[in-house]
């Protein structure tokens, strides 16, 4: 019998982990699709297919090409877009969709946590003094900081920002996770770091920063993720590959 298709989109240490745990299990034919966006990507268990689809139409076409019999949506909680795009495409291709988004990071009593809605509203929270602060958000978006120019930040990402920010005090740090709590103690006050901006990313590799500004008493925008819908969810690696298991066994119909 043929083996069950199965695609992940990944970008995310749950997609490589588990689509090791399907190539272990040697029951499936799994793809692992990346944006193509980080230069030097970690090395990944089974075979990849790396940049956009072209929208939804796409992804689509490509479900239909490759045949694929269950999608896994395991991007970041974060990147929004090829998540509605995974949603309506499964839809249309009458293919079932797994999301895997893990839990976010809760606040403790001892936390200084601002809560916020965007990244445009993270810009807005640390205020009109000048401060001295940490960009932990990615690359990506640094540059809505530029609305922000009296304050000092400091940026760490995995590969560099380009272009650079125009405001003008600015240091970059290129680094990839796991993070220590000991060092990201030592980095906060090393930098003299006042404030944290943080997406609300979950998991434990980047975690420590949290714990650090916890220690020093530091306050944390935090950027809340938008409410996310759909069926078929799970939280962890162990849950995805059961909810997989149930859906592969149910009888289908491919979609037209
Ligand atoms: N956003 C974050 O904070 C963050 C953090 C860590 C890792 N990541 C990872 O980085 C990647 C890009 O994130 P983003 O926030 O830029 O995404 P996004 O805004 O949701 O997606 C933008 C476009 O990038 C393409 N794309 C995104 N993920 C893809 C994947 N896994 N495979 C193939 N194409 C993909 C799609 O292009 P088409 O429309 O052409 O298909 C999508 O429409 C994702 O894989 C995500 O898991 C994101």
């Amino acid at each position: 019998m043929d083996k069950a298709r199965i695609l992940i989109l990944g970008g995310t240490a749950e997609a490589r982990a588990l689509a090791a745990r399907f190539d272990a299990g040697g029951e499936h034919r799994v793809t692992l699709s990346l944006a193509g966006r980080t230069l030097d990507p970690a090395r990944q268990p089974v075979p990849v297919r790396t940049g956009g689809f072209g929208g939804v139409a796409g992804l689509e076409a490509y479900l239909r090409q490759e045949q694929i019999d269950l999608l896994i949506d395991a991007t970041h909680p974060f990147a929004r877009r090829i998540s509605e795009n995974a949603d309506a495409a499964a839809k249309a291709a009458g293919v079932p969709l797994l999301r895997l988004e893990r839990r976010g990071w809760e606040e403790t009593e001892t936390d200084r946590w601002i809560r916020v809605g965007s990244i445009a509203e993270a810009v807005t929270a640390l205020g009109e003094r000048p401060r001295r602060v940490f960009l932990a958000i990615g690359r990506q978006e640094a540059g809505a900081f530029d609305a922000a120019p009296q304050h000092h930040y400091l940026v760490r990402s995995v590969d560099p920002v380009v272009p650079p920010l125009a405001a003008p005090h600015v240091d970059y740090l290129l680094a990839r996770g796991p993070f220590a709590v000991e060092a990201e103690v030592d980095l906060l006050k090393r930098r003299r770091i006042e404030m944290i901006v943080s997406k609300n990313s979950g998991g434990e590799a980047t975690a420590a920063k949290i714990v650090a500004a916890r220690i020093l008493d530091l306050p944390v925008v935090m950027i809340d993720r938008g409410a996310s819908g759909g069926e078929n969810r799970a939280e962890t690696v162990g849950e995805a590959m059961r909810l997989a298991g149930h859906l592969l066994a149910a009888p289908r119909k491919r979609g037209v």
